[in-house]
This record gives structure tokens, C-alpha cells and sequence, in this order.
């Protein structure tokens, strides 16, 4: 898609990408902005969200803030490459939750990823839809992890690069930010 093709979608949007003011903005992103990613989201609303480019970066600033040395992080694997070398480059213990198939069915096992929390876990990385295998959790398996990670006061960061490019809208699961 070109940018005329994109500025194309909405009457308006030539001119107001030519009125656009290159100074600093907010640091979280403007608030009409936020406002309106809020709205792919049922409880998270624009003062709980930071705007970052791409997904790059909100992981690399979420591991920052807070990860520390000592700490162990869970990530499923295998996964996007950023999710296990952002938390290996601080200096934490990285726990593979690593797929299983069941025939050509990729597979998380949650009783796998109950062995794998210490009362050193500090986060949980989770990536869903998952790149590379397509598995996306049912409800059922959102809601156990995120009961296992509140009863262990463990932070989840799921990356969502790819929700809403479900096969179907009936595979879809709310975002882990609402769950
Ligand atoms: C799961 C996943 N997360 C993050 C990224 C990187 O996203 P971005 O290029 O928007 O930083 C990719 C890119 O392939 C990805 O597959």
C-alpha cells in the first residue's frame, strides 16, 4: 500500500497529515491516538497505554523496566527472536515453555509451564497468534495462565503483533491486557 492509497481511506487525512506538527509530542503518544487504540481494547483505556513503534521496542522497554539480573523469565519457544535475547542481554535465567505437537498440531502444555515457575519468575513471555507456529490459546488456557501468573505475582507481556489476523473471528481470544 502507498501512502496515497492509505490517505485515501479517510477524507480528511491529506490535510491533516499536511498539518501535522513535527515538534515533540507526548511521551506516551497523543491522546487522540491512544484513544482510538483504545478501542480495540474492552478495559484498557488510553491513560494505561504508552505508544511505541512497532513491537520492537515496547519489548525492549518493558524488559528494562522490570527485569533485573536475578530474575527468570518464561518464554514460549520457540518464538520471535527478541522475546528470549531481550531477557538473556539483561542478564536473566530464560525458561523454555517449548511446543509439543499433537500430529501436525502445535500444542502449549499449561501443566509444562506450572513446572517451570520458581519464586524467582519475575515474567512470563507469551506471543499469540504465535510466530513461528500459528497456535493461538483458547480462553480456557488464557484464563489458566493468567490465574497461575496472578496467584505467582508473575507480570505477563504478550506480544500481539498478529491478533485479529485469526483464520476465523470465532478463534479469537480478548487481549491478555483485559484478560
Ligand atoms: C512475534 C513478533 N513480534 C515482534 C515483531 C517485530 O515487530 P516490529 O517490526 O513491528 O518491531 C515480529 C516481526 O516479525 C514478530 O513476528
Amino acid at each position: 500500500m502507498t501512502i496515497k492509497e492509505l490517505l485515501a481511506l479517510e477524507e480528511s487525512a491529506e490535510e491533516g497529515l499536511q498539518n501535522t506538527w513535527l515538534g515533540y509530542t507526548k511521551t506516551k503518544g497523543s491522546h487522540e491516538l491512544r484513544e482510538d487504540i483504545s478501542a480495540i481494547y474492552s478495559k484498557i483505556t488510553a491513560e494505561d497505554m504508552t505508544v511505541c513503534t512497532g513491537a520492537q521496542e515496547p519489548i525492549f522497554l518493558l524488559s528494562h523496566a522490570i527485569l533485573s539480573p536475578d530474575d527468570e523469565v518464561i518464554v514460549q519457544s520457540p518464538c520471535y527472536q527478541s522475546l528470549q535475547s531481550v531477557p538473556e542481554s539483561i542478564g536473566c535465567k530464560v525458561l523454555n515453555w517449548d511446543v509439543h505437537y499433537e500430529g501436525n498440531r502445535p500444542t502449549f502444555d499449561i501443566g509444562h509451564l506450572k513446572n517451570l515457575i520458581s519464586n524467582k519468575t519475575k515474567a512470563i513471555y507469551l506471543n499469540a497468534p504465535h510466530n513461528p507456529t500459528g497456535f493461538l490459546f483458547t480462553k480456557e488456557e488464557q484464563q489458566a495462565i493468567v490465574e497461575l501468573a496472578r496467584a505467582n505475582n508473575i507480570i505477563i507481556l504478550c506480544d500481539e503483533v498478529y491478533r485479529e489476523l485469526e483464520h476465523s473471528p470465532e478463534f479469537a481470544i480478548p487481549a491478555f491486557a483485559d484478560a
